[in-house]
């Protein structure tokens, strides 16, 4: 569903940059279904992964969402680090508690993954994914380099009951604002994205996708959350170079993921290796 932000404010004098609170609330007020919680708009912020954390501690309900305009601190996987520039970017985050089995938590990120490239189709943004969650545009890196290049990411953390879903996503990144060639933004791929709009439409589907597989107890495959990360997966059916927790490295076919959320390699010597967590690099 397409959300209705107008990106008009009362005051005539508005920094572009800054978040349109009053349209970006109205928004919200009108796409939300009354089940989840409110979301506080920040200026700027350290991380609002960090702050989402604080107010589970406090109690937040399941949808709490702290979003800012700017974002100084900002947590990447890996213990990467995550480049917010004031105006320019999403720095979001949303807070869930699960009633299914803390053993199938691990698609959690994967559903906020297929969200949030469902939310960038709605604003006319081809986006998918690169194994596990990076938010990608399939095709070469801006300096010529093997891509996919990177739009967003996202960061998942627990807290006790609950998980805080993180989502960094480059908007209007000038080409000198983005940390690495790798990197791009929406404007940079030729699309005039409204943040508000988008904020509400990621928001959107993250809750109704969230729900789909909470209604089929968590089951990946029966909520066919297996088949709709697939869909959108670019890594599948590519050569891969996987960076393991520990330095190790594999190289093989990314054939599939399975009911747990891993990719499936088939190796040179025709082995399968099952990759649960690190990172991957497509190869040419
Ligand atoms: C990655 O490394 O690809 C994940 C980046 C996740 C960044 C987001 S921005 C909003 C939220 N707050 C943080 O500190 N990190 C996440």
């Amino acid at each position: 569903m397409s959300s209705p932000v107008s990106g008009q404010s009362d005051s005539p004098a508005r920094d572009p940059r800054h978040w349109d609170d009053v349209a970006l609330q109205r928004a919200l007020d009108r796409a939300g279904d009354g089940s989840w919680g409110p979301v506080a708009v920040l200026p700027s912020t350290g991380s609002t992964n960090a702050d989402a954390m604080d107010q589970v501690r406090e109690g937040a309900p399941e949808g709490f969402t702290v979003v800012a305009d700017e974002q100084t601190q900002g947590r990447g996987r890996l213990d990467r680090t995550w480049a917010s520039p004031y105006g320019a970017g999403i720095a979001m985050s949303v807070v869930l508690r699960p009633l299914v089995p803390d053993a199938v938590w691990g698609w959690i990120p994967l559903i906020a993954g297929i969200a949030v490239v469902d939310a960038l189709a709605e604003q006319g943004v081809a986006a998918a994914l690169k194994w596990p969650n990076d938010v990608v545009i399939d095709g070469d890196a801006r300096d010529g380099s093997a891509g996919p290049r990177k739009l967003g990411g996202l960061l998942v953390e627990r807290v006790g009951p609950a998980v805080v879903v993180g989502i960094g996503l480059n908007v209007d990144l000038t080409a000198d604002e983005l940390p690495v060639a790798r990197a791009t933004s929406t404007r940079l791929e030729g699309a005039d994205v409204s943040r508000e709009a988008l904020v509400v439409d990621v928001l959107d589907h993250l809750r109704r996708r969230y729900l789909h597989w909470q209604l089929a107890s968590g089951d990946a495959r029966r909520s066919g959350t297996v088949e709709a990360y697939a869909e959108r997966c670019v890594t599948l059916g590519r050569g891969v170079r996987a960076l393991l927790p520990g330095g190790a490295v594999v190289e093989g076919e990314a054939s599939t993921v399975d009911d747990d959320g891993r990719l499936v390699l088939r190796l040179a010597d025709g082995s399968t290796r099952v990759v649960s967590a690190g990172d991957v690099e497509h190869l040419r």
